[in-house]
């Protein structure tokens, strides 16, 4: 998983990043997902990025979601479920900011309704992926878009964006500004290695295996992968969680790390069954 919770104090952190209390056990979801090896992002070129606090013992956490409707953002499950048990967190520990890349200037948004897919599983982390209803549908402008959700075909050697305000570097802290980096897709081979399940680029998921010093890490869960057709950006995955075959190691940016990222595309119908929106408006 990618992402991190802080301390209490920090509400206002983008991608799920967990760090561990001074005291009591550790908080859930480890192993977040940060921007590593990436660059500030200039201007809200990502209008639809949204950065999730939730409330957990111990602390809060931080994801990136995207918003898919103007009361609706879609994220990872990981984000906003119970670690041991599956159960969705509640709403009321949930808040999202909107309108801009800096956590402390976001306008935050509370959920009223948190929906998580039914086939998510807390250990392999299939399906990873969950929505947030706010009470309160967001003002849309300049600075908050909806994105709508790319049905291209991905393939291995596409450069896609992933952005995120999780952890710069393994070491170091999560990140206050939306950030930015270019994630190579594939190759599918040595997604197969590290993940027997793996098919290929269309299906649950996608993969991105070389790509060093280039990386999503602790708090950039949920996020988005973007995709841009050359008009406009779309919604090609979501940051779920990285590893590195055959190690315990969860460092991220290194030339081993075999990344995944939700392909919502894939789990459009049940997006379109629990929000109530055709699918053809979800769909780019
Ligand atoms: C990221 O990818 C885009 C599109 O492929 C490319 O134009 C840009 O130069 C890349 N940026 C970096 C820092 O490599």
């Amino acid at each position: 998983m990618r992402f991190t919770i802080t301390t209490v104090s920090a509400l206002g952190f983008i991608l799920a990043v967990v760090q561990t209390a001074p005291t009591g056990p550790p908080p859930t979801a480890s192993s977040v997902q940060r921007i590593i090896g990436g660059t500030k992002v200039n201007g809200r070129a990502y209008p639809f990025a949204a950065v999730l606090n939730i409330v957990v013992p111990g602390g809060v956490a931080l994801c990136g979601g995207s918003l898919i409707a103007d009361n609706y953002i879609l994220t990872a499950a990981h984000c906003i479920t119970d670690e041991q048990s599956g159960a969705p967190t509640s709403a009321s520990a949930v808040v999202a900011g909107l309108g801009s890349n800096n956590v402390e200037k976001a306008e935050l948004y509370q959920a009223s309704k948190i929906s998580v897919h039914p086939g998510f599983d807390t250990m392999s982390l299939a399906n990873d992926v969950a929505l947030v209803q706010l009470k309160k549908s967001a003002k849309l402008d300049d600075n908050t878009q909806i994105v709508k959700l790319t049905d291209s075909k991905i393939k291995d050697n596409q450069v896609l964006q992933a952005i995120g305000w999780g952890k710069v570097s393994n070491a170091g802290s999560v990140s206050d500004d939306l950030r930015q980096v270019n994630i190579t897709v594939g190759p599918t081979s040595k997604c197969r290695e590290a993940e027997p399940d793996f098919k290929d680029q269309s299906g649950p998921t996608i993969c991105a295996a070389k790509n060093d010093n280039h990386d999503t890490c602790q708090g950039d869960s949920g996020g988005a992968l973007v995709y841009s057709d050359g008009k406009s950006f779309q919604l090609a995955g979501l940051t779920s969680y990285g590893f590195t075959p055959g190690s315990t190691s969860t460092a991220c940016g290194t030339s081993s790390v075999v990344a995944f990222y939700t392909r919502p595309a894939y789990f459009a119908d049940w997006i379109s069954k629990t929000t109530g929106i055709k699918k053809d408006t979800l769909l780019a």
